[in-house]
């Protein structure tokens, strides 16, 4: 199949070089929302502006799962030799300059299970137009550079459906005849169709009002099931804090009188920004002690920030055209993390993104799917919301704000915002500001938008005298329509540590020392160096803060990493030379494994290192737990030239079993410690303390499982649990066990928490991720299970994206039932929802590193999806690549 080109033949591949600006501008916009059971009835009003004299017809988007009713302009009924359906677009012939038209649709929100347009979700109407769903509502110019002013007024049944929100500020409200009411909203600020939402339901509502820095009083309002009510006070104060947090950082204020909030159990992503009506996936909204884990809060807090963000980034300044996508996720994710950095630990959340980046962007940046984070070609969009626009995209953004500092970064931000207000723009702009702003010239720098692969930094050190030169080799490897790369212009952060573990700040000549660490610039493909009067045994601390998304290549010795691990004061830089040593240390038994049998043990300075780790009681809780968090297998398996994913799962497990074995009276020691202090709490605390003591007795469950006491231990922490955060960490320790009480715990777990959807999920992910023998077989007999479902998107992901992504052992199980069975799930589900069904896809797309025979069945189930009958332009997309 030719890209562009698949079985429906319908989308062509679209490039950023073609981009044209709009032929016309829609200027204002109505809408009558005339909602029924089932059916819906949308009169939109637009007025449009020719913008280019050149085009006598005016061209809109739309046609998919929607009637056309009627074409009227300037109030006259069009007759259909004035205008042309397509299956994609409505064509009106030679319009006038300045116009109003009119245009009635039908549409059937009811049997909308792609969750793009107007849909029904719980019984509730709601929408999702982002990217391109506003085109399932009505005809229009459906792309984020037509920015208009919206007026709306919705009409339903006043007993089913009593809550009615749209975008901007409430106007009218009143009832209307047959037990109907109707509501009316005004969105003073130009905004694209992408932005548009509109709500009708029956639900409660959570209400607060925060008063702006300039006095402006906003009413707050969380609408969710009344049931579910009591869930949202956590998300409430992320949004209070998030609306501080813009004004104290950025200076930048919410403009509305209202921000409403909807939560919903059916949704694409996490959530979406629409101006003022911001529409939730519960999973990121919806957290109460018992329910949501530790790690869940936190993703509230994190998604409310990105939400409430946007209003900024994103809305008021907008992206010209979906290739830029980056200019507003990748800035609004740098500032959510700079929010919960601010919020929490800085170190502790700089962990989990760079964790975050390495799990999902890295495997991206270096498979079939590799893509620049400003693409300049794509079929379907949807397929663009990716770690890399989104995580690598952030860290594009945290790359200039340390090479041009916070300050300068922040005058970059209101230079941007002078200039772009209400505007549709790209990322040189963006770039341009931060330019001006600082005087520092990035068009090198910009080749982080338009070069797609992670580059290698190799790192070498020599001695000259009393000085060392250390020198910086960059590459970065081919990825698909990209064979040769350009150097990339990248701060590298480092520090010194001497002799006796105590901080050096040796003079570099083309280097500046700031406050945590030493700032190298990096452009040249090879750069060196000299670093003054270094005393002998002195150790370098690299790449701290990570402050560019490459992988780092050092010749530093085990002693020199435990050094640093003990010395280090950087928490990032100690916790990132402990991931290296004991990565490296796990591929060296991976490596030794012959006829199903590690030759190797574990290093005896690495199990001592692990004790000393395990036993220091100076450091916080949390970051214990992290340093103790063994890469995962799918990591270790990022670093080998081919995967091999049983003996990865089996050293793993080896080098778990021999820590527990050698540390076994420490890790029980520290586990009880943890668990007394949180006994002596008087109630369940989110402080950072008592995180810190869950997440880290929480972590020691996985080595204890490995002990003879291991399912006592177990099975009790998940019988006392009172919280989800330990019930969870015990469930999931367990599912994954051969502990007799392992069925009874799953049945357990079931029954106490049918009927809560979030819970549930978290069920069928346990078992998702279990690596028992058996697993696979219950994976794929889990299907069948009643609570399963094909259409809701958070239960489809716990089950089959957390095999297929997080299962590494059972997903590549050498027969390719693993292969098989995602592939026929792929199929079934893009018949309901495409945009859900591509996002399964890029697993099996990984086949070039596995063995051959591996490689054989992946590309085997590549081919079965290929072959279905009217596969979607989401899942064809992204199948052709992965077989290109
Ligand atoms: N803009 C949303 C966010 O990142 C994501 C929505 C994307 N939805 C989609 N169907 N592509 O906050
Ligand atoms: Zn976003």
């Amino acid at each position: 199949m030719d890209a562009g080109l698949n079985t429906s033949g319908v989308k062509q591949e679209i490039f950023l070089k073609d981009y044209t600006s709009p032929a016309f501008m829609a200027e204002t916009v109505d809408l009558l929302f005339d909602l029924d059971e089932d059916t819906a009835i949308v009169t939109s009003r637009v007025t449009y502006k020719r913008m280019d004299s050149g085009q006598s017809n005016l061209v809109l988007n739309g046609g998919e799962f929607m009637k056309l009713l009627s074409v009227n302009l300037d109030g006259h009924l069009l007759g259909e030799d004035a205008y042309v359906v397509t299956e994609e677009t409505l064509t009106v012939k030679s319009v006038p300059d300045v116009f109003t038209l009119t245009i009635q649709t039908e549409l059937y929100p009811a049997d909308n299970t792609r969750l793009e347009g107007l849909y029904k979700s719980g019984g509730n109407f709601c929408t999702q137009c982002e990217a391109e769903g506003f085109r399932h509502i009505t005809y229009f110019p459906d792309r984020p550079d037509v920015m208009a002013v919206y007026t709306v007024r919705i009409e339903a049944d006043k007993a089913r459906y009593p809550i009615l929100l749209s975008n901007g500020n409430p106007g009218k409200t009143g009832d209307l005849p047959e037990g109907r009411h109707f509501a009316e909203w005004y969105d003073p600020y130009p905004k694209p169709s992408y932005l548009f939402a509109v709500v009708a339901g029956n639900l409660g509502v959570l209400s607060d009002t925060y008063k702006t820095k300039s006095g402006k009083r906003v009413d707050l309002n969380i609408y969710a099931a009344e049931a579910d009510l009591e869930k949202c006070h956590h998300a409430m104060a992320a949004l209070k804090a998030s609306m501080k947090w813009d004004e104290d950082v950025f200076g930048l204020e919410y403009d509305l009188d209202v921000y409403n909030i909807l939560a919903v159990g059916d949704f694409n992503m996490g959530a979406m920004e629409n101006k003022g009506l911001n529409v939730f996936n519960t999973k990121y909204v919806l957290a109460s002690p018992e329910t949501a884990t530790d790690a869940d809060f936190d993703h509230v807090e994190g998604v409310i920030g990105h939400e409430y963000f946007h209003n900024w980034t994103g809305n008021r300044v907008t992206c010209r055209d979906w290739f830029q996508l980056s200019l507003k996720e990748g800035l609004t994710v740098f500032r959510d993390q700079e929010f919960s950095s601010d919020l929490g630990s800085r170190a502790l959340k700089r962990i989990d993104d760079v964790r975050l980046l390495r799990a999902a962007q890295f495997p991206e940046d270096a498979g079939p799917l590799a893509h620049s984070v400003r693409p300049d070609h794509y079929v379907e969009i949807n397929n663009f919301y990716t770690a890399t626009v989104y995580n690598k995209g952030a860290e594009v953004i945290r790359m200039m704000h340390r090479l041009i500092g916070a300050q300068a970064f922040r005058k970059g931000m209101e230079l941007y915002f002078n200039r772009h207000d209400g505007q549709a723009v790209t990322c040189d702009d963006f770039a341009a500001a931060m330019q001006d702003s600082s005087g520092k010239n990035l068009d090198q720098f910009k080749l982080w938008y338009s070069q797609a692969g992670t580059p290698t930094l190799t790192v070498t050190r020599e001695r000259d005298g009393g000085d060392i030169l250390l020198t910086v080799h960059q590459s970065c490897p081919p990825t698909p329509g990209q064979p040769e790369k350009e150097p990339n212009h990248l701060p590298f952060l480092m520090g010194w540590i001497g002799p006796n573990g105590e901080p050096l700040e040796p003079a570099c000549s083309n280097g500046v020392w700031q406050e945590d660490g030493c700032l190298l610039e990096i452009s040249n493909s090879t750069e060196t160096f000299r670093f003054k009067d270094v005393p002998t045994g002195s150790v370098p601390s690299l790449l701290r803060t990570f402050t560019a998304p490459v992988h780092l290549k050092h010749d530093l010795s085990k002693e020199e990493k435990l050094f640093l691990m003990s010395h280090d004061r950087d928490p990032f830089a100690r916790w990132d030379i402990t991931q290296d040593l004991l990565r490296v240390e796990i591929l060296r038994l991976v490596d030794s494994y012959k006829d199903g049998k590690a030759q190797e043990t574990v290093d005896k300075d690495v199990l001592d290192a692990f004790g000393t780790v395990l036993a220091d009681e100076s450091a916080d809780p949390a970051f214990i737990a992290e340093l103790i968090l063994l890469p995962s297998e799918n990591d270790l398996g990022q670093y080998m030239d081919v995967i091999k994913p049983e003996e990865i799962y089996l050293a793993r497990t080896q080098f778990i079993s021999q820590v527990a074995d050698a540390h076994r009276d420490i890790v029980l020691e520290r586990y009880k410690k943890c668990r007394e202090m949180l006994e002596n709490q008087a109630q369940y605390s989110l402080d950072k303390n008592s995180k810190g003591l869950r997440r880290l007795s929480n972590t020691l469950l996985g080595f204890i499982k490995q002990t003879s006491s291991g399912e006592d231990v177990c099975c009790e922490h998940y019988n006392n649990a009172t919280n989800m955060t330990d019930q969870f960490a015990a469930l999931s320790v367990i599912a994954s066990s051969e502990f007799q009480c392992r069925n009874e715990i799953l049945a357990n777990f079931y029954h106490q928490w049918k009927g809560e959807d979030l819970v549930i999920d978290k069920w069928f992910m346990a078992q998702a991720m279990s690596r028992r023998d058996d697993a696979l077989e219950n994976i794929v007999n889990l299907i069948d299970h009643p609570d399963f479902s094909l259409t809701n998107p958070n239960r489809m992901r716990s089950l089959v994206m957390v095999f297929a992504g997080q299962n590494q052992r059972h997903f590549h199980a050498n027969d390719g039932r693993g292969y098989n069975f995602l592939a026929e799930i792929i199929v079934k589900v893009d018949k309901v929802n495409p945009q859900v069904a591509a996002r399964l896809v890029a697993p099996l797309g990984r086949w070039k590193k596995l063995d051959p025979h591996r490689q054989k069945l992946m590309k085997t189930s590549l081919d079965a999806i290929l072959n279905a009958k009217h596969i979607s332009d989401d899942v064809g997309e992204l199948v052709a690549k992965s077989l290109a």
